[in-house]
């Protein structure tokens, strides 16, 4: 595709799993990048190979979304480079496992400043030019833990929830405007994602793992198609749904049970 039709997403936690396999995606379509994670060197690579197999432009951010600066830093740097982002992707996320008042304090507040912070911050940051083009589209990655409470994983589950209601919140908000917002739910895929949760070994991921490459297809064929929310996998999508009609406190206690070795 010739350089001057190539749009540009933006995608964070590009270094790994299912944000590395939606990197990938993306290139294939079409698309040039700007990659943003910690590991530069997980970066460089993907940059390369994106490179040789489809002539892909990617800018390279190392930076830790958890910064508070960060947000603002990705955005001067894309404005500087001239970038128009056309897709933002919010995918860059991490779980912390154990008891809530047992589990380490500050993990738990990077959690909420990436998981909620960034990606809010992200997404208000990118959003006023997107409507002034009426153009542009925002995938946001929560889970299929979105869906409930979950003991042994309380804030995880949380930032999840927030990130469901706000996309779909924003979405019904920018209807007509053509700026459209997606969420996309994974269940357990299989990333770095739970040894970095220390969740090996959960009953949940017991029951089978998705592929992060199927997760990400699902999400970039949801979000072309603006889909408010796309859950990846049917028996996930069974599972999300068969909550709505659990009492609220069975259905912590059957999570709880999913989350325990
Ligand atoms: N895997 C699952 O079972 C599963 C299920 C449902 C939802 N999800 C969600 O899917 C998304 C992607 O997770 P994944 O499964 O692909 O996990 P992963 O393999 O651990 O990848 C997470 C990505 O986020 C980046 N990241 C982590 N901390 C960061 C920080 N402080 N600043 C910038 N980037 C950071 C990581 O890059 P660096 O380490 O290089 O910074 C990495 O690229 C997350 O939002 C996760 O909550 C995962």
């Amino acid at each position: 595709m010739p350089m001057a039709d190539r749009k540009t997403a933006l995608i964070t936690g590009a270094s790994f799993g299912i944000g590395l396999e939606l990197a990938r995606i993306f290139a294939r379509e079409g698309y040039n990048l700007v990659l943003v994670a910690r590991s530069a060197d997980k970066l460089r690579q993907l940059a390369s190979e994106l490179e040789k197999a489809h002539g892909t432009h990617s800018l390279i951010l190392a930076t830790d979304l958890t910064e508070p600066g960060a947000s603002a830093y990705v955005l001067d740097q894309t404005t500087r480079a001239d970038i128009q982002v056309e897709v933002l992707v919010n995918n860059a996320g991490f779980g912390q496992y154990g008891m809530f008042a047992e589990n380490d304090l500050e993990e738990c507040l990077r959690q909420i400043q990436l998981n909620v912070t960034a990606l809010t911050h992200l997404t208000r940051l990118y959003l006023p030019a997107m409507l002034e083009r009426k153009s542009g589209s925002i995938l946001n990655v929560a889970s299929t833990a979105a869906f409930q409470p979950g003991p042994l994983m309380a804030v995880y589950y949380a930032t999840k929830a927030y990130v469901l209601h706000f996309s779909e919140a924003i979405a019904n908000e920018l209807q007509g405007t053509g700026v459209t917002v997606t969420c996309l739910c994974p269940g357990p895929t299989a990333t770095e994602f739970q040894q970095r949760a220390k969740i090996d070994g959960i009953r949940l991921t017991k029951f089978g793992t998705m592929d992060a490459h199927t997760v990400a297809e699902d999400g970039y064929r949801a979000l072309m198609d603006g889909k408010p929310v796309a859950i990846s996998g049917f028996k996930n999508w069974l599972v999300a749904q068969s909550v709505r009609f659990a009492p609220r406190r069975m259905a912590a206690a059957v999570a709880r049970k999913l989350q325990e070795r």
